[in-house]
């Protein structure tokens, strides 16, 4: 972990921020995004978005196929993998089977060079806002009125006039409630491109697939379930060597797909060719601090994978995780 270089960039970021005229400020919200999530949280000196979670170790094994479509060295001979799951929301006592909000999945892959690669999933294939400002106005509806709740005309309104705001929510109405924290699918969300030895370019999504399959509860078994399962269900599997993992897919893009925006899929993006590039494996807990001493950094990808060009969402999360870890109490 590097805590010096995310206070370098979190510096760094709340200079610019401070120091732009009030009209560039609205341009790039990223210190007002983190103090509303965290108003929203109570103050509490934990992460204002999955905030519960649980930290773990193992490794990345990259398929043939993968060689073909990156050169990066990430995807060229097995490396560690340090890793968090979550349960979204700034509340770290959220119930475990809360359908209503999303799992959490971060992940380095670290070769100990330069291969090291870092992703932040979550368990539904679309974001629930497409710009950061969309996410300053999300939040910001959701800020307590004198009742001290959020005021329910105010969230209607904003929603009606931002309707994609409420796609993935409808997406996890839709599902079953996550069993277990490998046994759903997570999605990188954002259009990547992976880049080969000879130059040539793939557009790309990524959706990490459990090797262990769908686990789903119905909401009247999550209901019954005690408010803290997650953990103690990874535990037992990983003791009883049960299926613990992930294939990592790449989901073929094509031309006009990059004007996508994080609220939407891709047409017929279920349907589009698929890549195994690799298989990650989980091999043992680990202790909470050692997440919680670094964030990761969905900007720190390998030489042959690049983020969107054009993805203004993107660009904030390196400076919004940043900040944040600054005020998280580490
Ligand atoms: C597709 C877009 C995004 C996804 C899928 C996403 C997902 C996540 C997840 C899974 C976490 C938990 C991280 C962990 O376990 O360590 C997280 C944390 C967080 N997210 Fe995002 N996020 C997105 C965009 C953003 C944006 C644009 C911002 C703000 C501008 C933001 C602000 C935060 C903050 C402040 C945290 C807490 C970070 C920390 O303290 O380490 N996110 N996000």
């Amino acid at each position: 972990m590097r805590p010096t270089a995310y206070a370098v960039i979190a510096a760094a970021a709340m200079a610019s921020t401070l120091s732009l005229p009030a009209s560039a400020q609205t341009a790039q919200p990223t210190e007002a995004i983190v103090k509303t999530m965290q108003t929203l949280n109570g103050g509490q000196k934990v992460r204002p978005s999955g905030a519960k979670g649980q930290c773990f170790i193992g490794t990345f094994t990259p398929a043939a196929e993968a060689k073909a479509l990156t050169k990066s060295v990430a995807f060229d001979k097995p490396s560690k993998v340090l890793a968090r799951f979550s349960v979204g929301s700034g509340n770290p006592k959220v119930m475990d089977g809360n359908k209503m909000v999303n799992r959490g999945f971060s992940f380095r892959i670290d070769d100990g060079g330069k291969g090291q690669t870092e992703f932040v999933m979550v368990n539904a294939p679309i974001n629930f806002v497409k710009s950061p400002e969309q996410m300053l106005g999300f939040l910001k509806a959701r800020l307590p009125a004198a009742d001290g709740k959020p005021d329910p005309a105010v969230v209607k309104a904003f929603s009606e006039a931002n309707p994609e705001t409420t796609l993935q929510g409808k997406y996890l109405a839709s599902k079953p409630v996550p069993g277990s924290w490998v046994g759903v699918s997570y999605w990188g969300i954002h259009n990547y491109t992976l880049v080969n030895a000879s130059g040539a370019k793939q557009l790309v999504k990524f959706q990490m697939v459990p090797t262990a399959g769908e686990i789903g509860l119905t909401d009247d078994e999550a209901k019954a379930k005690p408010a803290e399962f997650l953990a103690d269900e990874l535990k037992g599997r990983i003791e009883k060597k049960a299926p613990a993992g992930f294939d990592m897919i790449a989901i073929m893009g094509k031309a006009g797909d990059e004007k996508t925006t994080a609220t939407e899929q891709w047409v017929d993006e279920d349907k589009r060719p698929r890549v195994k590039l690799g298989t990650l494996a989980i091999t043992a807990l680990e202790k909470n601090e050692t997440c919680d001493g670094g964030i990761f950094d969905p900007l720190n990808l390998a030489d042959g994978l690049e983020g969107p060009a054009n993805d203004p969402l993107f660009v904030e999360r390196r400076p919004a995780y940043a900040i944040s870890i600054g005020h998280r109490g580490n």
